[in-house]
């Protein structure tokens, strides 16, 4: 089965780098984006753009994280997560590469600097201006104290959970690391990812073109399983559950 294959293509790599996307996370309590239910079949992504110009998209936005608090502060790694964190310890995966923003991957054991995060993460806040650090629940005593998104104290900018929305410049030094990772490995594995948003969708096309071997793990197609060497269109929790270890 694609289990088995992908098994044997485990133990053949010496370096495999992990790509996920949202669907590695449903499975803890978070939904993905495009799947029925998901977070853009029920709202409309607020832009970079809009959150810079309005305060009321900022206030938007802040409900919204605030709405997804529970979920987020309740949810705890999954079978993917730990799957690939056994390979981690194993020696066997530098880093992951992660389109999420949910710390699960650190939650699961990886050393913060071998997580990259291309979208950011939503655990805390920064400064859109100066790049200073807030925790949640400073912006969530703001908000509730002014019944709007504060600024920043030290600049006057608007605070935005440290995230990459669209419209906002990628993270350099994560698209760095990122794709030399990609041209570096002899394995690479998407895993729960559509495979739409760019250019993080870029990764697994880059790593097959330096050679690498390319697996998908998803449970519908995706843009790219044509180019893959392996598609797994299963859940994830039972493609990779084999692979958690201790
Ligand atoms: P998507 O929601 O686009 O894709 C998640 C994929 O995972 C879907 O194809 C699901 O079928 C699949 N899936 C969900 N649960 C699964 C499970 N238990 N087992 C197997 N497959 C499962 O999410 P991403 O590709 O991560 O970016 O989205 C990419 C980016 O779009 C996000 O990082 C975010 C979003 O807009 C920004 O906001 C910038
Ligand atoms: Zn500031």
């Amino acid at each position: 089965s694609g289990v088995e294959r992908l098994g044997e293509m485990i133990a053949e790599a010496k370096v495999i780098v992990p790509f996920t996307g949202a669907g590695i996370s449903t499975e803890c309590g978070i939904p993905d984006f495009r799947s029925p239910g998901g977070i853009w079949t029920r709202n409309r992504p607020i832009e970079f753009g809009e959150f810079v110009a309005h305060q009321e998209a900022r206030d938007e936005s802040w409900r919204r994280r605030f709405a997804m608090e529970e979920v987020f502060a309740a949810a705890k790694p999954g079978r993917g997560h730990r799957a690939l964190a056994s390979l981690y310890r194993a020696g066997k995966v530098p880093a992951v590469i992660t389109q999420n923003i949910d710390n699960l991957h650190q939650a699961s054991g990886f050393a913060g600097e071998h997580v990259i995060e291309l979208h950011g993460n939503t655990t805390y806040a920064r400064c859109i201006g100066c790049g200073q650090v807030y925790p949640l629940d400073w912006v969530k005593r703001r908000f509730d104290e002014e019944g709007a998104a504060p600024n920043c104290t030290a600049c006057d900018e608007p605070v935005k959970t440290a995230t990459i929305s669209f419209g906002q410049m990628m993270p350099d030094e994560e698209m760095q690391r990122a794709t030399a990772l990609s041209r570096a490995c002899d394995l690479f594995i998407a895993i729960g990812s559509s495979l739409v948003v760019w250019p993080a969708a870029g990764f697994p096309m880059m790593a097959k073109d330096a050679g690498a071997r390319l697996v998908i793990i998803n449970r519908e197609p995706t843009e790219q399983d044509d180019i893959a060497d392996l598609v797994i269109h299963h859940d994830i929790g039972e493609a990779l559950g084999p692979f958690v270890g201790n």
